[in-house]
């Protein structure tokens, strides 16, 4: 049976983008594959964070994968700090992977940048303040899915270099030591892949960095997201056109409808003669879209200990995978088994 192995990092709220680039797909992959959905716990401490938060956002996260529909029954979901073979295989991979590697990492260099436009990271070329876990980021993100041994890695688009990255040392790692590591795959889906923020549609919708009215959130209510879609930001034209270039607002909207409601975005704009109607339409599609997920949040999010139980089961069973595999790779490393 494939292997499937995804993450998501409890840095914010979970918002559209995550829900239709990645979400979806797992809801979707944990009834055909055996599917292991991770929560990034060390991978949210790369940039500046609240740890008196952190485990509260840890098991909201939970919640919201739930209520969007991971059934605990059916898939593993589990938190990445409950599971001690993830640090440990990253230095392994950091002893495979290359500085050149990492430096070509545009997620490093747009997050490093942007720690220096607030005054609280040194920027990209030096960077002298930015932490190294954000500089070895992806070599943390090829633990956790080398160690599962996944063949298929359901991820938004902006994921994509990382995942080559997890390849080419996968790749490395089992010529230089001897066959090791599955060499895994991306799947990106085909709508909803790259959700822009609706206030600035030239810059994907984020946890970290969006416009608070540019984001929905998988949580907003319905006349919240009624309001953030009618204010989005179009162009000066009126033409309902798909041309992410020319007309990124709008075909932002487009592929939202898609992704949301089924459809082809540039056949869909053929049934708009003005952007109000687009808006209405979309708005619809996200309320019908997320209504069904806030009820079944809102029953699930109130019981940590049934969170925490589901958490505790997941990471054993992810612990019996990884452990068999980091001791594979520990071997093929050639380090003297105790
Ligand atoms: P994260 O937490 O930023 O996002 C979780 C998932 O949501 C997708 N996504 C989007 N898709 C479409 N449009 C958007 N605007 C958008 N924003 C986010 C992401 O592509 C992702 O699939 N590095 C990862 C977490 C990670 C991981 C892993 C993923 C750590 N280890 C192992 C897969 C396998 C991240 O920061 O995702």
């Amino acid at each position: 049976m494939t292997r499937v192995l995804s993450g998501v990092q409890p840095s914010g709220e979970m918002h559209l983008g995550n829900y239709l680039g990645a979400f979806r797909s797992w809801v979707a992959d944990q009834h055909e594959h055996d599917a292991l959905y991770c929560i990034v716990d060390l991978h949210a401490l790369t940039l500046d964070y609240d740890p008196s938060a952190l485990a509260e956002r840890t098991l909201v996260t939970a919640a919201c994968l739930l209520a969007v529909g991971l059934d605990p029954a059916t898939c593993t979901l589990f938190v990445q700090s409950h599971v001690p073979e993830h640090p440990r295989l990253t230095w392994l991979l950091e002893c495979t992977a290359t500085m050149g590697e990492l430096q070509r990492m545009t997620q490093f260099k747009d997050k490093a940048a942007r720690g220096h436009d607030d005054g609280g990271g040194g920027g990209g070329g030096e960077a002298p303040s930015v932490r190294v876990g954000l500089f070895t980021y992806p070599v943390l993100m090829a633990a956790d899915i080398l160690l599962y041994d996944a063949d298929r890695v359901p991820v938004g688009d902006d994921q994509r270099q990382h995942l080559e990255l997890a390849r080419d040392v996968a790749i490395r790692f089992n010529g230089r030591c001897g066959d090791t590591f599955v060499v895994p795959e991306a799947a990106i889906p085909s709508a909803g892949a790259r959700v822009m923020d609706l206030q600035e549609p030239t810059r994907k919708m984020s946890k970290t960095v969006s416009s608070p009215q540019g984001t929905v959130l998988v949580l907003d209510p319905p006349e919240v997201v009624r309001r953030k879609v009618r204010r989005a930001v179009t162009d000066t034209e009126s033409e309902v056109r798909y041309d992410p270039k020319a007309k990124p607002g709008v075909s932002n909207l487009l592929d939202l409808l898609a992704a949301a409601a089924g459809g082809e975005p540039a056949r869909l704009a053929e049934g708009y003669t003005t952007y109000g109607a687009l808006k209405d339409d979309v708005a619809d599609a996200l309320v019908a879209l997320l209504e069904p997920v806030q009820q079944r949040y809102a029953e699930v999010v109130a019981d940590h200990g049934a969170l925490r139980r589901i958490l505790a089961a997941g990471a054993e069973r992810a612990h019996l995978i990884a452990a068999a595999t980091y001791e594979r790779a520990a071997r093929s490393a050639g380090l003297l088994m105790p």
